[in-house]
């Protein structure tokens, strides 16, 4: 079997189409949707990904800003500026990029965000939302997985999604929303991890396998079921090659967290890495920008 290809970069422009007219109808309630970026340092994968969330701001109509603080900057330096923008009546999202310099404790940082600008999901009043079913806002990376199986006609429902990866930013939100009864959800889950012996004994029991170790090439075809739907969370820089566009320049060279190859030959359908998941990410940021400028706005 060869397996059809799940276009993130398609889906994610589908959506980003229906939510240029969503931001249209906040302008003319005369609430444009504002995003503020927090990233501290120069981290390479950081400082591509927060440029990445910046043009799809632009392409939609989203305002956005990025505030740089230096790699030396503190942790009261980072919550002075979380705390600013909490109070900013012009930003609807806040996004600290992850992961901030190991003298910040993240999860202080993540706490100050205002839940009702959180728009990356991570704050404990949002997670604990979504894990008992009334969501506010969930994050980005495992809604947009959401959002492509659905979208490209393999919804979780009465399926053995195997997720392979625990993080809070993927593996434990995705679990929490796979888990839920309604029409998004309703799959039957198993969560391994690096503490799993024998992984590949679960993953072959999945009828929609997600890959989020952040491993490059971890799973293998024998790992995977004949058949099987296959979603690659993983970004992994493995080196550097000349850019498709400009061959004199040099570019991260990317890997999923599946052997795409090997795989692609038994399974029915996978994300490529890069244009599956990681467009949805930026996209779903997007969404979640664009829904609190609507509460703010009183558009439904
Ligand atoms: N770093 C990697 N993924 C993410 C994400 O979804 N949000 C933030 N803020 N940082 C990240």
């Amino acid at each position: 079997m060869t397996a059809k290809i799940i276009s993130g970069t398609e889906v994610a422009k589908e959506i980003r189409a229906e939510l240029k007219i969503r931001v249209d109808k906040c302008k003319a309630k005369g609430v444009t949707p504002g995003l503020v970026i927090i990233r501290v340092g120069d981290d390479p994968a950081s400082v591509s990904y927060v440029t990445g969330k910046e043009q799809a701001a632009e392409e939609i109509g989203v305002w956005s800003e990025t505030f740089v603080l230096p790699e030396t900057a503190t942790e009261g330096d980072l919550l002075a500026k979380v705390e600013e923008m909490n109070k900013a009546e012009h930003v609807h999202g806040i996004l600290v990029q992850l992961p901030v310099p190991k003298h910040i404790n993240a999860d202080k940082v993540l706490d100050l965000i205002d839940p009702a600008k959180d728009v990356d999901g991570f704050h404990p009043i949002n997670v604990g939302k979504m894990l008992i079913g009334d969501p506010y806002f969930m994050p980005c990376t495992p809604y947009g997985a959401v959002e492509l199986m659905i979208r490209s006609g393999n919804a979780p429902a009465g399926k053995h999604v195997v997720i392979c990866g625990r993080s809070n930013i993927v593996g434990k939100p995705l679990m929490a929303m796979l888990v839920q009864k309604n029409a998004r959800g309703n799959a039957t889950i198993t969560v391994v991890h690096t503490g799993t012996p024998n992984m590949a004994e679960y993953t072959r029991q999945a009828d929609i396998l997600v890959a989020c170790m952040g491993v490059p090439e971890i799973i293998k075809a024998d790992m995977v079921k004949e058949g099987a739907v296959v979603i690659d969370v993983g970004v992994n820089r493995v080196g550097m090659k000349p850019s498709k566009k400009d061959p004199n320049k040099m570019v991260a060279d990317l890997r999923g967290d599946v052997e795409f190859g090997p795989v692609s030959e038994k399974a029915s359908a996978i994300t490529p890495v890069p244009g599956g998941v990681g467009p949805m990410t930026i996209t779903i940021l997007m969404q979640n920008t664009v829904v609190a400028a609507e509460r703010h706005a009183g558009v439904a």
